[in-house]
């Protein structure tokens, strides 16, 4: 492999996926994002592979608010945040999100993965230490790392997956090594992407206090989804927006499905991240069109929290519907109902099964999961009508056979 010439060896990669039969094949979409999904070559199915979580990709009153986007300010910003790429959009998407939390302020990125890789490397200096769970976002992991490559000194530890205990061993050696001078920083996803499952946030919280530490919270999967009114998981568990210090997300996901990411928490910190921020300072604006359709999907989730409701009642049925087709899923309230199956070829030949019945769900592999814990992940939204949720059990038992 060291002598191999690039294209040999792109070309070895790749025959070796496909012997394995582990090479993804991207389905190309050809409508909106909904409860079901026209694909080329096969139709209508029903779609249970999206974070469209509370069916705003497609709302009416979302996209219409990116025409008038489009209308308004054209098809691009033409410019990064600093130099003349900040339109009125930017801000009062801002500002409702900060409201949505309850924090000082917030700032939007092009995606969460580029908030992720703007929050440790802007905000943690030399001889601070960041404490990470094992199962967290990639995106978080690569933040994380990028950060320690350019801030010399800067410290990082692992911690396992949920595990308080495993946390508290972690800090404690924090305190000890005399090489942290500086802020311990703890980052947990709050609802983690592959497990479905949901960081102890009381529990870190506890933690954080003791040692000191900031609490960074990834919500990607859980806003819009976790909580009465979607806050999120500190919603969930009964705590204030404030008792985490410093939250990302995206937009992309329940927030209209769209693009984007932001950095929400203290004024000081989103005003460092201005300054500061490699991807804001190098990297252009949000669309206005998407700052816009944003803007009107966390308006309407903050108007119709019956929209969260009904995902709950969905998420109970599916879950519900998948323990009785003969599968098991993990454990918990989330939309996110992972089924193991621990091959990634077989997870994906089940997805391509059960895409012949009619029902999207992907099979997620190495290098998405580690090796030996493939499965399928099927994702609840609240466009999910009870015919849609019946389809999916059927399908998965005749599947289980
Ligand atoms: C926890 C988490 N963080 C960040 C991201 C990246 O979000 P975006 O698509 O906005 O870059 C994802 C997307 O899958 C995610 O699940």
């Amino acid at each position: 492999m060291a002598t191999a010439t690039f294209p040999s060896r792109t070309r070895e990669i790749l025959d070796s996926l496909e012997a394995t039969g582990q090479l993804k094949h991207l389905q190309m979409i050809e409508g909106p994002m909904d409860a079901t999904v026209r694909i080329r070559g096969r139709g209508e199915v029903v779609c249970f592979c999206s974070n469209n979580y509370l069916g705003l990709a497609n709302h009416p009153e979302v996209v219409e608010a990116a025409h008038e986007g489009l209308r308004r300010y054209g098809a691009g910003t033409a410019s990064v945040r600093f130099i003349c790429g900040t339109f009125d959009c930017h801000e009062r998407l801002e500002e409702r999100i900060a409201r949505f939390y309850g924090v000082e302020a917030s700032y939007t990125f092009t995606s969460c993965w580029n908030a992720n890789e703007a929050i440790f490397p802007t905000l943690c200096e030399p001889g601070d230490m960041i404490l990470s769970d094992e199962f967290n976002h990639a995106s978080i992991i690569d933040g994380i790392r990028l950060a320690v490559s350019i801030k010399k000194g800067l410290l990082r530890g692992v911690y396992r997956h949920n595990d308080v205990a495993s946390l508290r061993e972690k800090l404690e050696e924090a305190q000890r090594t005399s090489a942290r001078t500086g802020t311990i920083w703890v980052v947990t996803d709050g609802v983690f992407s592959m497990e479905g499952d949901i960081a102890d946030l009381p529990a870190l919280r506890t933690l954080c206090d003791e040692f000191g530490a900031m609490l960074v919270v990834d919500d990607s999967h859980a806003t819009g989804v976790m909580g009465a009114t979607g806050r999120g998981t500190h919603e969930h568990w009964g705590m204030a927006a404030t008792q985490v210090d410093y939250f990302t997300g995206t937009l992309g996901k329940a927030l209209g499905g769209a693009a984007g990411g932001y950095i929400a928490g203290s004024r000081d910190a989103i005003n460092l991240l201005i300054q500061r921020g490699r991807p804001t300072l190098f990297s252009n604006a949000l669309p206005c069109s998407v700052a816009c359709s944003a803007d009107k999907a966390i308006e309407v989730l903050m108007r119709e929290p019956q929209r969260v409701r009904k995902l709950k009642d969905n998420v109970e049925y599916a879950r519900a519907g998948i323990e009785s087709s003969g599968f098991s899923v993990l454990k918990s309230p989330t939309a996110i109902c992972p089924i193991i199956v621990h091959d990634t070829a077989k997870a994906i030949s089940m997805s391509r099964k059960l895409l012949d019945l009619g029902v999207f769900v992907i099979g997620f592999g190495f290098p998405v999961v580690a090796e030996g814990h493939a499965r399928l992940r099927v994702q609840i939204s609240a466009a999910h009508e009870r015919h849609h949720l019946d389809a999916l059990q059927a399908a998965l038992k005749q599947l289980h056979g």
